[in-house]
C-alpha cells in the first residue's frame, strides 16, 4: 500500500467517524467533564490526559509535512503549518496548563479515542496540503477570496473560542471543581460559545485550504461538538432553576 492509499483510508476513517459520531451523540453523551458519571474503569489526571490526547496533532502534522510532503517548501503550505502548530501549541499546551480542573480525572477511554483521532487527523490534513492540493502550491492563493474569507473566519472563531473558554476558567477559583452559570460575551445567547467558536474556526480552515481533508475535520468538529452543546444546555437547565430562559444551546436565537 502506498501513502496515497493510506491517506484515502485515513480520510474515510475521519469521514466515517463523523457519520457515526453525529447521530450517536444525540443518544449517548461522552462521559468526560460534567458528564462523567464515574463509570470508567481507568482514569488519568486531567492535565497529562489532555496533553497526551492532543500531542499527536502537533507531532504527526509536522512529521507528515516534512517527511512525506512533496510540496513542503512552498509559502502557502508553510503558512498552514504555522497556523496548525500555533493552534495546537495553544490547545495542546497552553489551554490545559491554564485549566482550573487540575484536581479532576479524565477517563482513559476518552484520552485514547482523542489520541487516535488527533493522530489520524494530523496525518490527513498535512498530507492533503502538501501532496494533493495543487492550488495551494502557488503564492497566488494568498490573494484568493477563499483564503482571505477562510482566514478571517478562523480568526473570528478563535477569538470567540478563547474568550468563551476564559469566561469558564474565571468561574472557578484555583482548586475549585464545581460549576456556575457563565455570563458575558456570547453566553448572553448560547450555552456553548466555546464550541460555536471552534466550529467557526474549522469552517474557516476548510474554506482556506479548499480540500476534502479540511472539510472532513470541520464535519467531525460539528459531529462531535454540536450534540455535546445540546447536552451541556440540558445539563445547565436541569441543575440551575435560574438558568437564563432565553439562552439557546449553540446557534444564537435558533437552537
Ligand atoms: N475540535 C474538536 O472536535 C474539539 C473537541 C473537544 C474539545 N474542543 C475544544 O476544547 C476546549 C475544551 O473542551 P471541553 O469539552 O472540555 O469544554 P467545556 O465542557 O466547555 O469545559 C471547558 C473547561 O471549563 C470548565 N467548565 C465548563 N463549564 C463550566 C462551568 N459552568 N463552571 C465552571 N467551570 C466550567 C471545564 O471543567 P470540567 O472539565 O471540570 O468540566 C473545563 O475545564 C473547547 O474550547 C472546545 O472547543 C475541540
Amino acid at each position: 500500500m502506498n501513502w496515497d492509499q493510506i491517506y484515502e483510508w485515513a480520510l474515510w476513517l475521519v469521514l466515517g467517524t463523523s457519520a457515526v459520531t453525529f447521530p450517536a451523540l444525540f443518544f449517548i453523551t461522552l462521559g468526560y467533564g460534567r458528564h462523567d458519571q464515574g463509570k470508567s474503569m481507568l482514569y488519568v489526571p486531567s492535565l497529562p490526559g489532555w496533553i497526551l490526547m492532543e500531542a499527536p496533532s502537533w507531532i504527526v502534522f509536522p512529521l507528515t509535512f516534512f517527511l512525506l510532503g512533496r510540496h513542503n517548501r512552498e509559502a502557502v503550505p508553510l503558512c498552514f503549518l504555522a497556523i496548525w502548530q500555533l493552534h495546537y501549541f495553544y490547545r495542546g499546551i497552553i489551554f490545559p496548563l491554564r485549566m482550573r480542573n487540575r484536581n479532576k480525572r479524565k477517563p482513559v477511554g476518552a484520552v485514547i479515542a482523542g489520541f487516535l483521532f488527533t493522530g489520524v487527523n494530523g496525518f490527513v490534513q498535512a498530507y492533503a496540503i502538501t501532496n494533493l492540493s495543487p492550488h495551494l502550491w502557488t503564492p497566488d492563493w494568498f490573494a484568493d477570496p477563499r483564503f482571505i474569507v477562510g482566514i478571517l473566519l478562523m480568526l473570528i472563531g478563535v477569538s470567540i473560542n478563547i474568550h468563551s473558554d476564559s469566561v469558564l476558567r474565571n468561574l472557578r477559583a484555583p482548586g475549585e471543581t464545581g460549576y456556575k452559570i457563565p455570563h458575558g460575551g456570547l453566553y448572553r445567547w448560547i450555552s456553548a460559545p466555546n464550541y460555536f467558536g471552534e466550529m467557526i474556526e474549522w469552517l474557516g480552515l476548510a474554506i482556506a485550504v479548499w480540500n476534502v481533508a479540511g472539510l472532513s475535520f470541520f464535519l467531525f468538529t460539528v459531529a462531535n461538538l454540536f450534540p455535546r452543546a445540546l447536552a451541556h444546555h440540558r445539563w445547565y437547565k436541569e441543575r440551575f432553576p435560574d438558568y437564563p430562559p432565553g439562552r439557546k444551546a449553540i446557534i444564537p436565537g435558533l437552537i
